[in-house]
């Protein structure tokens, strides 16, 4: 068969129809309240203990530490107590053994010190302080607490909550696997590794990233009622929304506020579908799945997810490159080709490789739309060592890794829909002249050309949202929601430790709207901007594809 009948049989196997997306969105719907019945479902529905948001006038000094793909971030988040606050922060990628190591004290220790790290740069003078005042009480309680830093841990993985700071691991996702750590409690043993380097901080919450980006969201998004969901599409995928508190059926084994009659459920949606009643399996799917270290979960994630897209792209391209009936990445096409040189693949290209494929030549890939499509070719030297490739060899590989990109955007709008038409507010009056908003992070969502785009078009054609509703649907960026995010929920748990907060017991007898329209209304007399992050410092960035 031709290169290019082979590229199209490729594309038409990554399809997926409006038919399917609506096949998709009910039984995601139905997954859901599946979730909400009972435990040990395919969709986690985990309750998060958060009831509320905070009001935005709340001011302190809190951190926030981020764990959940690449890197590992710390930020320090002054809250100026008019909606406004300055973020500080410092990113280190992980290093790839300890995502996998023996004991999770290993990982664990390593974040610890980054925090130390952090606390000495950008806070030397409250560190020096503390070791001063640690030092010279006579016993361990003689420094006071007020002096300890609230720190929320976002920390993106499936966890059991059981409380605002405490939650146990259920399983890892995104390649990281310390097996020790599974049914552990992670704030406990983050707290651990940092009483050890006698730091000033107290892991005061737990929070997934999808929760953070809501809040986040909620806090900065315009209008009169607050984001409904936060999802994540980055190096993996998950949304968290905000449920009536008479629809959680299953039993909740902490304490929480219920004046609200709402809480934020973590859905887990990376693992929907784990069965595959409704998912599109593919061999290169199943390939990739087999040779995962979490085979049969994730299912979702491993179709939508920036982590995976590359490595179904590959798996799709080796199989290509072994098959001698298809000339890809051959002489045959490069010597007539308009480079004129012959197409090698170097021995260590990363397309011989599980994972050697970065998801973001994918964006290159979307992005190329010039005739000779030569910013791909070229990104396929300096990036693959596939030397000079044929322009029909760069049409094929963007033919296939867009397939393979579309199918994805049209999955997450599965997600999407199905939590849009579970909230009933496309014919709620109280959003009648108001948006439906949606916040979202995550490389794929913000970097992937036309990812956005492609949601809407399936969207469109969900019975039930239709041109109309899809209209409705706003779907915004929350840039450093997790951090952020984070760091408001450090704040609403500090609140809930003390007694006397008054403002929090008040907090607690309103719901998320009506604290957003609080906000809005005073920030609006005010004139106050709703918003403005200042980035006092980063250091250490790298550009590794992250959320
Ligand atoms: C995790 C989620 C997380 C998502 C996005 C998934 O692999 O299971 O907890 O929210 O990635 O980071």
């Amino acid at each position: 068969m031709s290169l290019e009948a082979e590229t199209k049989s490729v594309v038409a196997q990554f399809d997926f129809t409006d038919e399917q997306v609506n096949q998709g969105v009910k039984e995601f719907i139905r997954q859901m309240e599946e979730g909400l019945e009972k435990d040990g479902t395919s969709l986690s529905q985990i309750p998060t203990y958060v009831t509320a948001v905070p009001n935005g006038t709340e001011k302190g000094l809190y951190m926030a530490v981020d764990l959940g793909g690449t890197n590992f971030r710390v930020c320090s988040i002054k809250l100026n107590g008019d909606s406004t606050f300055n973020l500080a922060y410092s990113k280190v990628a992980i290093p790839k053994e300890l995502m996998v190591a023996k004991k999770a004290s290993d990982l664990f220790a390593f974040l610890a010190r980054e925090i130390k790290h952090f606390l000495q740069q950008h806070h030397g003078d409250h560190f020096e302080q503390h070791s001063r005042r640690r030092m010279t009480s006579s016993s361990p309680d003689g420094y006071k607490d007020e002096h300890v830093f609230r720190m929320g841990f976002t920390f993106s993985f499936p966890v059991q909550q059981i409380g605002i700071n405490k939650g146990y691991l259920i399983r890892w996702t995104k390649g990281f696997d310390v097996p020790d750590a599974i049914g552990k409690d992670v704030c406990a043993l983050l707290q651990e590794e940092i009483d050890k380097l006698h730091l000033p901080v107290k892991v005061a919450a737990l929070v997934n990233d999808t929760v953070g980006t809501l809040m986040a969201r909620s806090y900065t998004s315009p209008g009169k009622t607050g984001a409904i969901l936060g999802a994540i599409f980055g190096t993996g995928t998950n949304g968290a929304y905000v449920e009536k508190l008479s629809k959680l059926k299953k039993p909740l084994a902490g304490e929480y506020d219920n004046s609200t009659g709402e809480m934020v459920i973590n859905t887990e949606w990376g693992s929907f579908d784990n069965q595959l009643n409704v998912l599109p399996n593919t061999k290169w799917d199943d390939a990739l799945d087999k040779s995962s270290v979490n085979p049969g979960v994730q299912m979702y994630e491993k179709r939508v997810s920036g982590m995976f897209l590359g490595e179904i792209l590959r798996l799709v391209l080796v199989d290509l490159i072994k098959d001698p009936k298809i000339s890809l990445f051959r002489d045959e096409n490069s010597n007539s080709n308009d480079w004129h040189s012959t197409t090698t693949i170097a021995q260590n290209s990363g397309i011989y490789r599980q994972w050697g494929l970065d998801t973001s030549i994918m964006s290159v890939a979307a992005a190329d739309n010039t005739p000779e499509l030569s910013i791909l070719r070229q990104e396929l030297e300096t990036v693959l060592q596939i030397y000079a490739p044929s322009l029909e060899d760069a049409q094929a590989f963007k033919a296939i890794a867009n397939a393979i990109g579309r199918r994805a955007a049209r999955l997450s709008a599965v997600a999407i829909a199905a939590i849009v038409l579970h909230s009933g507010k496309l014919s709620d009056p109280a959003y009648k002249d108001e948006p439906i908003d949606i916040g979202v992070d995550g490389s794929l969502v913000e970097h992937y050309p036309y990812f956005r785009d492609m949601i809407f078009e399936a969207l469109r054609a969900v019975e039930g949202i239709g041109e109309e509703g899809a209209k409705r649907i706003r779907i915004g960026i929350a840039k450093d929601g997790s951090g952020v995010g984070a760091a408001l929920i450090a704040l609403i748990a500090a609140g809930m430790e003390s007694k006397s907060a008054a403002a929090t017991a008040a907090t607690g007898k309103k719901t998320n709207s009506q604290f957003i329209e609080e906000l809005r209304s005073e920030a609006r007399s005010k004139d106050i901007p709703m918003f403005t992050i200042k980035r006092e410092d980063s250091e250490k960035a790298e550009t590794t594809t992250d959320e």
